[in-house]
């Protein structure tokens, strides 16, 4: 015999195999359980409070939800796809644990309010989750700028050599990046965290009821003070699927970067076999598969922000169970960018980085040349003059193959009769690196501060 359904009273037919099967979500969205009877629990204690159940119907309906909730921990709970989805599994079972208790619960709530209620209570914890995932990746890059002060790499624009830095201001630069996600976090929280209990199946009840305290209980700032927004807005999803993206995009542009660090030509890096894998024909071959998939898993991420946009765009107020599908995009960005994250930390912690050929490759070329184009600014040079004579002699090192600090005073100054025998202190790599001044550069003074100010801010955290 078919368990009945909780809706079963307009019915004369049983649901087809098909349409259940088609319907059910409770093979994504189980993993709201927790929050499910979080919810429930504050819902039956201000039911209670009004007086729409007795104290001992509260204390049934708690102490039977926390069973449920133990079962479900321990594995021991079976989940129905016949009950639809996780609100339903758990007042069903609830009704078969304690009887009539059981199904007061469901007063004053619909599965419109209480869906909206699970996903904010899931995505509230989500955020903090994700937000700690991240300062630990921002805790490795830190600790791998510290350890290596004093490297210099090339830096670049298009690619191409642009003008030396130090290895640990680029490495900084990720842990602004990543400290902007974490911001954007925050933020989403603040926004979603306001209570839709209460709103009910779209117009709130007529019982008397007190949503406030129920927001309380679950430490919200606020009820939503709209009936019909609060069942069906799905805002919050989409923002946290926008900060999810944005994250994915941060380290794939990381990921991208150390793919071409690993390249045989290359080589900035190497990353530790742990974090390698094979080819299964050439022998030789050590890839950075991690680093691939991160990248390309950012792309399914993106599918998730679209399909949540596309699936909202057509629904007119207010709940529609288009909005069941919400949960497999968000879940699913969720739990990829959080597998992302900790991996990526875990790369980083064991990459090392080949400061001898970071620093052989900001040798190469005329890495030194704005250097020198400001060097006749300090001079008196107008810079757009400046940068044509520096160009000029760049082009006259290129023809006979030297670099600039090559050139002896005389080669100099048939460019520029300002030029003297200060000039050899601004060229070269090492000279660069010690003459940057501006606020936010990769002064090395600079730098070694902000590892400092990021060292107290991760520590306190
Ligand atoms: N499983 C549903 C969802 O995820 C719960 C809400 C169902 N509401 C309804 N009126 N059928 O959206």
């Amino acid at each position: 015999m078919k368990q009945k359904k909780l809706w079963a009273g307009r019915f004369s037919k049983q649901t087809a195999a098909s349409v259940e099967s088609f319907t059910e979500s409770i093979s994504f969205d189980w993993r709201l359980y927790q929050y499910d009877i979080e919810g429930s629990i504050a819902h039956a204690m201000m039911l209670a409070r009004c007086k729409l159940i007795t104290e001992p119907e509260k204390n049934a309906i708690v102490k039977g939800l926390k069973g449920i909730l133990a079962d479900i921990d321990a594995g021991k709970f079976e989940f129905k796809k016949t009950l639809e989805d996780v609100h339903m599994n758990i007042e069903s079972a609830l009704i078969a644990r304690i009887g009539d208790a059981g199904r007061k619960l469901h007063t004053a709530r619909s599965r419109n309010d209480q869906v909206s209620l699970d996903l904010r209570l899931w995505t509230r914890d989500q955020t903090q989750v994700m937000a700690g995932n991240l300062s630990a990746l921002q805790k490795e890059l830190v600790s791998k700028a510290k350890r290596h002060l004093g490297v210099i790499m090339p830096g670049f624009t298009h690619l191409q050599h642009a003008q030396p830095v130090l290895l640990s201001h680029y490495l900084l630069a990720y842990v602004e990046m990543v400290a902007r996600d974490v911001s954007r976090l925050q933020d989403c929280f603040a926004r979603l965290n306001k209570s839709p209990l209460g709103a009910c199946a779209l117009a709130g009840t007529t019982l008397q009821t007190d949503p406030l305290f129920t927001a309380k209980l679950l430490n919200f700032d606020g009820v939503c003070e709209n009936s019909m927004d609060a069942v069906s807005d799905r805002d919050f999803c989409v923002e946290y699927a926008f900060c999810l993206s944005m994250i994915a995009m941060h380290l794939s542009r990381l990921c991208e970067e150390w793919i071409i660090w690993c390249n045989d030509d290359v080589k900035f890096i190497e990353i530790s076999d742990a974090y390698c894998t094979g080819s299964s024909i050439m022998p030789q071959k050590k890839n950075p598969d991690v680093l691939e998939l991160i990248r390309g898993k950012t792309g399914r991420v993106y599918g998730h922000l679209t399909s949540l946009l596309t699936l909202l765009k057509g629904l007119p107020l207010s709940y529609n169970r288009d909005m069941q599908e919400d949960k497999v995009a968000i879940i699913d960005a969720a739990e990829t960018v959080q597998a992302s994250v900790s991996i990526l930390t875990e790369v980083v912690a064991n990459t090392t980085f080949l400061a001898g050929r970071m620093l052989a490759a900001a040798e190469k070329g005329f890495i030194d040349a704005t250097a020198l184009a400001e060097y006749l600014v300090k001079k008196g040079v107008p810079f757009r003059m400046a940068h044509e004579i520096v160009g000029n002699i760049v082009r006259e090192c290129i023809k006979v193959n030297c670099k600039l600090v090559d050139l002896k005073l005389d080669g100099f100054r048939a460019f520029s009769s300002v030029i003297e025998k200060d000039v050899y202190e601004v060229l070269g790599v090492e000279n660069c690196i010690k003459n940057y001044k501006s606020y936010g550069s990769t002064a090395p003074a600079l730098v070694k501060k902000r590892i400092t100010y990021w060292e107290k801010k991760l520590n306190k955290g």
